[in-house]
């Protein structure tokens, strides 16, 4: 954001307000940022999606459950099988190509307190595009999300709803209700090209009711005493 102060006699001199930049955690830079761009690309294009070695993290303290963070910088498990670009990891084969899962990375690990810092650094960074309150639980019909997300919508075609039933080509899901906030799956499922105008999952125009029921759905997945 840029600030201008007037001076006397109408020169304009402009002053740089302090960006998200000066917000990241130097530690979080200096351990995650190689992998993760932690601030919003200023000039996003096809080539940084197609030369990503992580998912973007600038939006982390909308997108995640702290306590999903913690576990899990310190126990990391495979979130898209396929690593973040799934065709570099795929084998042709008939009738349809599968996964070379054990030649994705293993992810980095954290001790307790190292993976604290982070999740705490990582909760900070919000991106304005997630109104907290933008899912709204009451009466949402989670059956009726369940339609939707394997049949009605075709999102199964690209995420898991549970392993092994479901595409590969997005991250998996049936650990959502543990790791995803549910108004970030509201909102990234309303308009994913609001987080990054090239990324390749399909804006699908979805109602308010539908985004409703899919996100309670979704988010029901993974949590315990959850169908
Ligand atoms: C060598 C590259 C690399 C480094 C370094 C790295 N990551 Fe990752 N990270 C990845 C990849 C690749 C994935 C995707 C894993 C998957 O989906 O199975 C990932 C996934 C994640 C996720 C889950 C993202 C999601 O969308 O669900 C989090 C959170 C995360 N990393 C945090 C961190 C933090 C915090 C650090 C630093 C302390 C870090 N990473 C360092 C490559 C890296
Ligand atoms: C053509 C494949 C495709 C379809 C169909 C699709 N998605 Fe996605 N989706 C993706 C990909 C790829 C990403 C990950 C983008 C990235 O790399 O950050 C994604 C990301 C997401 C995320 C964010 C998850 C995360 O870990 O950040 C949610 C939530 C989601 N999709 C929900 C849905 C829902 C609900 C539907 C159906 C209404 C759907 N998707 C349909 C490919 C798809």
């Amino acid at each position: 954001m840029r600030i201008i102060i007037p001076l006397l006699g109408g020169v304009a001199l402009l002053a740089v307000a302090p960006t998200a930049d000066a917000q990241v955690s130097p530690e979080l830079k200096a351990q995650c940022g190689s992998c993760h761009a932690l601030e919003k690309p200023a000039n996003p294009t096809v080539d940084r999606l197609w030369s990503r070695k992580g998912p973007d993290l600038w939006y982390a303290g909308d997108k995640f459950n702290k306590p999903w963070l913690v576990n899990w910088l310190q126990k990391p498990t495979p979130i898209r099988p396929g690593g973040v670009l799934w065709f570099n990891h795929a084998k042709p084969g008939e009738p349809r190509d599968t996964l070379d899962t054990a030649s994705v990375p293993k992810h980095p690990s954290f001790d307790t307190a190292t993976a604290t810092k982070m999740a705490d650094a990582l909760m900070t960074l919000k991106s304005g595009l997630v109104a907290p309150d933008l899912f709204k639980p009451e009466g949402a019909n989670p059956q009726m999300g369940k339609l939707a997300f394997t049949k009605l919508r075709g999102c199964v075609a690209c995420h898991q709803s549970a392993p092994g039933e479901g595409g590969l080509s997005g991250p998996q899901l049936y650990d959502a209700g543990a790791r995803l906030q549910p108004s970030y799956v509201f909102a990234y499922t309303q308009d994913p090209q609001k987080f990054d105008r090239y990324i390749w999952m399909p804006r699908l125009t979805l109602s308010d009711q539908d985004l409703t029921r899919i996100t309670a759905y979704v988010t029901s997945l993974g949590k315990e005493g959850a169908q």
